[in-house]
């Protein structure tokens, strides 16, 4: 199977996702928390954010929202420019299971099914035939250097294997934007590492743009972008990520 070209996705101007003026609160008892308090941003193609902020300061509810889980109480989610609001249940559905890949804290892959079935699934219910989806599988799941792990079920693989397949399987319907809630955050420091670095190349090779929620510094320094909850509000920070890297060449060059 062609690789790159099979994996690659769309070329496009329009962004892959824009968030305008998006707010949520939560009532809980008499108290409202106003966790997202007017949210703007935009991610473009084939760029790789890291959401930094702590604990409780909304970057899980971000991701929700951003994947179409949760509606926003204000403001619009626009995917390749369209606005979510207008869609219906069903292209929501779809726009969840096809235009997203969904990457956990915890693996949630299906206990009673091997790492193949688990990437195999989610093709099937977009309409794959059988055959096509596990070619498809088994070659991303050689992509995680899991070739000798396919039929191996979750309890049976390590941690940081287990979060493999389910890298594979967010990437299995060639979404163009893969969600990231702290797909490390439950792997020891060696582990977490050889993970992300999997995740990186596997988000470079095929362009596809990522939102990646986490706690640790050096992985959000290694994305483009590093953006910041605090408050409600987004913060663009300082990153020494690939566009990063270039600004500071540039000013070092130009001093
Ligand atoms: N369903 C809910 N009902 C009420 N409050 C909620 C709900 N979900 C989240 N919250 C509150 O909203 C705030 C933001 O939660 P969120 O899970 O988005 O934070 P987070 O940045 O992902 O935190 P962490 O780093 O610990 O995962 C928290 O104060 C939380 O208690
Ligand atoms: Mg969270």
């Amino acid at each position: 199977m062609n690789d790159k070209r099979e994996m690659a996705v769309n070329q496009s101007t329009v962004p892959v996702l824009v968030l305008k003026g998006v707010r949520r609160h939560y009532i809980q008892g008499k108290a409202v928390i106003d966790v997202l308090r007017g949210i703007d941003l935009t991610v473009s193609q084939g760029e790789m954010v890291a959401l930094v902020g702590p604990s409780g300061a909304g970057k899980s509810t971000l991701l929700h929202v951003t994947g179409l889980l949760e509606a926003p109480d204000e403001g619009e989610v626009f995917l390749s420019g369209a606005p979510s609001s207008d869609m219906d249940d069903d292209t929501r559905t779809k726009m969840r299971r096809e235009y997203l890949g969904f990457v956990y804290q915890n693996h949630n892959l299906q206990p009673e099914f091997n790492a193949l079935e688990n990437v195999m699934i989610p093709q099937m219910i977009a309409g794959k035939k059988k055959k096509e989806a596990a070619e498809y599988a088994a070659f991303l799941l050689e992509k995680m250097k899991l070739a000798d792990r396919m039929k191996h079920r979750p309890a049976q693989l390590s941690g940081g294997e287990a979060q493999r397949v389910a890298i594979a399987r967010a990437l299995a319907n060639k979404p163009h934007m893969l969600l990231a809630d702290e797909p490390t955050g439950n792997l020891d420091p060696m582990t977490s590492e050889s993970v992300f670095g999997v995740l990186v190349d596997v988000v470079r090779e095929t362009g596809l743009s990522a939102l990646i929620a986490t706690h640790n510094p050096e992985l959000a320094d290694r994305m483009d972008r590093k953006i910041a909850l605090r408050d409600g509000r987004l913060e663009e920070l300082d990153t020494l990520g690939m566009s990063g890297r270039i600004a500071f060449k540039q000013r070092f060059i130009e001093v």
